[in-house]
């Protein structure tokens, strides 16, 4: 069982200023909940009950936001607002414990797992980049990760496939062959051009890993940017222990832009048990 995963909250968010001047861009909310508590429910749906946030200038949003908020709970008691009060206090259930750590310098979302070291004990881990939100009817992603490392040991990313064109947006992976839905990955590269992109099965920000990896990022040096990539430390564990790319159920946005952002909410938006109904007539009439 993986009982802690990782949430990298500590990115600047520079594609969505001023947006994220003041708030970190994993509080954007698609709809009616921010991004960061839809990886949170995939968490926990995947079994989590340790829950660790690498946080930045804004920690204070996400850390309140998993908090008890006493003031508006207690007006809401008094108001007989029993869903709403539910609502407000469900956004981590209980039993599952919060922990915050803080990444003082963004360098990377390499260096910003390596901030979750001392809070991760010695066993395999989630991790999970709230921005890339997985719609998914039935299992989260998460999910189908651990089963699979359950079930083989390994570590395992999820990838997806993109337009060749599009490879030096993501890191990818080369896999010696799919059985099913997953194949052990013999290499990776961050952002490559076309060209040089062995496949074209990108990573998106979903995994489980082994421990190992936090030892791998004490040694991984910055790259030209003088960040420090998860992909590069990686690429340092498969070369000693299995690594698995897995092919999720789901549909991917990646929130960390614009474009995808609206997307999801406007997909979202459209299933949603509320308002899906006249909001896809609304949008059928533009
Ligand atoms: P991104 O690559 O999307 O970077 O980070 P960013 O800074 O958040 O956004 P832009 O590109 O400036 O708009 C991917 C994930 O890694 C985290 C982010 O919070 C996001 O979840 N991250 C990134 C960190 O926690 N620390 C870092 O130093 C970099």
């Amino acid at each position: 069982m993986i009982d802690t995963v990782v949430f990298p909250v500590a990115g600047l968010g520079t594609r969505f200023l001023p947006a994220t001047k003041a708030i970190p861009k994993e509080m954007l909310p698609v709809v009616d909940k921010p991004l960061i508590q839809y990886g949170v429910e995939e968490a926990v749906a995947a079994g989590a009950t340790r829950l660790v946030f690498v946080t930045g200038r804004t920690k204070n949003a996400i850390a309140d936001h998993f908090d008890m908020a006493f003031e508006l709970e207690t007006e809401l008691e008094q108001r007989g607002k029993h869903e709403l009060l539910e609502v407000a206090r469900q956004t981590v259930p209980d039993g599952v414990e919060c922990l915050y750590v803080r990444q003082r310098q963004a360098l990377g979302l390499g260096h910003a797992v390596r901030c979750a070291r001392s809070l991760v004990s010695g066993e395999a881990f989630g991790l999970i980049l709230p921005d890339d939100l997985i719609d998914n009817g039935g299992d989260g992603v998460l999910a189908q990760l651990v089963r699979h490392h359950e079930q083989t040991g390994a570590s395992v990313i999820s990838v997806e496939e993109v337009p060749r064109e599009k490879t030096s947006s993501y890191g990818v992976v080369d896999v010696e062959s799919f059985t099913g839905r997953s194949g052990r990955i013999c290499g990776m590269v961050e952002k490559p051009e076309p060209a040089e992109a062995p496949s074209n099965l990108a990573i998106v920000g979903r995994y489980v890993l082994d421990a190992r990896i936090f030892e791998l990022l004490e040694e991984t040096r910055p790259d030209q940017r003088g960040e420090i990539q998860i992909t590069d430390a990686i690429a340092s564990l498969l070369q000693e222990r299995p690594v698995d790319a897995y092919r999720f159920e789901g549909r991917h946005y990646d929130c960390g832009s614009k474009l995808g952002f609206l997307q999801a909410t406007v997909d979202l938006g459209r299933k949603h048990p509320e308002l899906g109904g006249e909001f896809s007539a609304w949008l059928e009439n533009q």
